[in-house]
């Protein structure tokens, strides 16, 4: 991995559960010099400066958090995007999406000019659908804008294993492909080491078993927003990891959603990422089931592109 330059700053559009997440992981860990935070709530925003600000005293942390503009943000150079109504129990992604465009949309008209050089991070929801108007209305490089997608559904899946297998989550290879949604699918699993997962697993690697785990990915999200009203350490550290990835120009192939030419649309797919943003898409052999549940999950979310949010 190189280093990353000196000054590098990430903005954060939206400063609630997850921004404040996000913004904390990257304080912590630390991941860039400044976070600069936007949020149309003025009391929330200064309370959350101050607030992340005090975690920066103590330590060597040395980022320095700052309330901004969106005409700032878009000098950043990486712009996470959280901003948005988030799910309510029993909701489904998909119908934050005319509140969420609108959203957008106004990010977008009140950014521009965007530096060019400039990374987009969407993890709104519909993120996959985010993404793809996002790429519109942005005017970068397809490759410049990216959503966190499967990432978090991916490590969802590797606890899951790694938890049936003994063996450390790190350890196993295993993505969710598709939408960050209820069309989701399974990818080819595999474990890197020590074995492949289905000598570890002999007995357990059935279609019910993997069956029951992609109902899990599916309905984890929806059953902690059940219980606490949102979820945000899992996408906020999610976000904080792709951050890295990309300042650290790192290329490491992650499950994450950008534009699919032959599909149409944005979905997650493993891709090379680092300081470019999406360096290549990395490819994988899909066996014939999964590349049908991938086609009608690419299928579904043209026709909700096609319907414009409505
Ligand atoms: C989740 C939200 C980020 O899956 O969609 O936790």
């Amino acid at each position: 991995m190189t280093q990353p330059k000196l000054k590098t700053s990430i903005a954060i559009l939206g400063c609630g559960d997850v921004g404040s997440t996000l913004a904390y992981t990257l304080i912590l860990q630390p991941i860039c010099s400044e976070v600069i935070l936007v949020d149309p709530k003025k009391e929330l925003l200064e309370a959350q400066v101050r607030d992340l600000g005090d975690a920066t005293y103590r330590g060597a942390s040395g980022v320095r958090v700052r309330a901004g503009t969106h005409k700032d943000a878009g000098q950043a150079d990486i712009v996470v995007i959280t901003a948005g109504a988030k799910q309510k129990t029993g909701e489904s992604r998909l119908s934050l999406l005319s509140r969420n465009l609108n959203i957008l949309e106004s990010i977008f008209s009140s950014m521009a000019p965007i530096s060019p050089h400039t990374i987009l991070l969407l993890v709104a929801n519909p993120v996959d659908i985010l993404t793809y108007f996002a790429r519109r209305l942005s005017g970068l490089p397809e490759s410049q804008v990216l959503g966190t997608g499967t990432s978090l559904d991916s490590a969802r899946l590797r606890g899951i294993l790694a938890e049936k297998a003994e063996v450390a989550p790190s350890s196993i290879d295993a993505y969710v492909l598709g939408e960050h949604g209820d069309s989701q699918s399974l990818g080819p699993v595999q474990q890197s080491a020590p074995r492949p997962l289905a000598l570890a697993m002999p007995d357990q690697l059935t279609p019910e078993f993997k069956a029951s785990i992609s109902s899990h990915t599916r309905g984890a999200a929806g059953a902690i927003i059940a219980a606490k009203g949102c979820t945000a350490y899992g996408i906020g550290n999610i976000a904080a990891s792709i951050c890295k990835y990309i300042l650290f120009d790192s290329r490491s192939v992650r499950p994450l959603s950008f534009y699919q030419p032959e599909l149409g649309c944005c979905l997650s797919m493993p891709a090379v990422v680092g300081r470019k943003g999406i360096i290549k898409a990395m490819p994988i052999q899909l066996d014939y089931e999964e590349q049908a549940a991938l086609e009608t999950c690419a299928s579904g979310l043209r026709g909700v592109i096609e319907g414009g949010g409505e």
